[in-house]
């Protein structure tokens, strides 16, 4: 069981590769992408006790020349400082233009090994491995790589496509349950945005708040679909100039409740359930979307284990001065990503403060 999914795109093309047991293959792998001799392992350190030593070994085995960098798990290290360690170590390695950063992690190390790839020397070769849900779907793909600045998230870094994204589905088995729910959000997000017949599979499963209960055949039905969604849209429009935007379905009130709850309260993947939430609301307010499809997505995101509702204690009118300040404003008006039907939404501008004072109150968790 193996799927290979093209990400097309003008300059360097890249496949994404989902097959079961490739972690410990993954010298195999990369031999023929004709890098360079050597390969710069960026993970974390618990990561890196569970797989490091396979990687290395099969790296090694395929003729490599490997190092490693461990930075300290979580968002809250996703900084430049980071980066500097990623760097002495590339010094004292002697990384060369033609050597590769391997990104053997979550969306963190991802992030942070790809902004490392695309800035030394200018620019050297770039792979990742990713071990949750999340990063597998949605952050190893695409080439956004950076890091966070103190005044928010994401606010430095690069586009630097990736020569390779190897996901091995097993991997999935050791992922904390909370974590495979918070990829969840992200794939239910694809069948929201794209893929209806996603949706279909996802509603017709028995469970999928946890791993275990979700089949073998099924997950890898819902990584390729998933995986093909997003590289659908980035061989598009590779630099978010417009239909890329659609990724961010559920991200824009996501990322307010995620900030005025301090990346503490809830993780990346719940709040985008709770964004979609709210979207989908939105949408059926607008008049754009129909209550039995909101109804399905409501019942869908419940069924992953997410959470449909804004924390408590957090105030809409702070959300509204919160979605000012998002990346997604343009020319001062918020734009969100709204539902036309389950596979499909639209870009707006139309949706008024006003309208959030209508919607938001009503999904406050009292
Ligand atoms: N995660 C959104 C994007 O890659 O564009």
């Amino acid at each position: 069981m193996k799927s290979v999914i093209p990400v097309q795109l003008p300059q360097q093309s890249y496949e994404v590769v989902i097959a079961p047991d490739s972690l410990a293959q993954v010298g195999q792998w990369l031999q023929p992408l004709k890098l360079g001799k050597k390969v710069l392992v960026v993970s974390n350190p618990m990561i890196f006790r569970r797989y490091g030593e396979s990687v290395l070994t099969s790296l090694t085995a395929a003729g490599f020349q490997v190092s490693s960098c461990l930075l300290p798990p979580g968002e809250r290290y996703k900084t430049l400082s980071s980066i500097q360690k990623i760097y002495d170590v590339a010094l004292t390695e002697r990384l060369e233009r033609s050597s590769t950063i391997l990104a053997l992690g979550g969306g963190v190390v991802g992030d942070m090994a790809g902004f490392a790839a695309a800035t030394w020397l200018r620019g050297i070769r770039f792979v990742q491995v990713p071990t949750s849900l999340l990063a597998m779907v949605d952050a190893s793909i695409g080439g956004k790589t950076g890091v966070n600045h103190p005044q928010g998230k994401n606010l430095i870094g690069a586009f630097h496509q990736p020569r390779l994204v190897l996901i091995d589905p097993q991997v999935l088995t050791t992922l904390p349950a909370r974590e495979f729910r918070a990829g969840m959000a992200e794939v239910i997000k694809y069948g929201v945005i794209r893929d209806a017949v996603l949706f279909d599979a996802l509603e017709a499963a028995k469970r999928l708040d946890q791993q275990r209960y979700v089949p073998i055949e099924l997950l890898q039905e819902i990584l390729t679909r998933s995986c093909q969604a997003k590289a659908d849209v980035v061989s598009q429009d590779e630099k978010e100039a417009g239909l890329r935007a659609i990724l961010n379905y559920g991200h824009t009130i996501g990322h307010a409740v995620e900030s005025l709850t301090g990346y503490r309260r809830v993780n990346h993947g719940e709040a985008v359930a709770i964004g979609m939430v709210a979207a989908g609301q939105i949408a059926v307010a607008l008049q754009m979307w129909d209550q039995t499809s909101a109804d399905r997505q409501t019942q869908l995101i419940q069924k992953a284990g997410l959470p449909i509702q804004i924390p408590s204690g957090l105030d809409s009118e702070a959300m509204i001065v919160a979605l000012q300040s998002d990346k997604k404003v343009l020319d001062g008006r918020v734009r969100f990503i709204l539902p036309t039907q389950i596979g499909q939404v639209e870009i707006t501008d139309q949706v008024d403060a006003a309208l959030l004072r209508a919607v938001l109150p009503s999904m406050m968790d009292t």
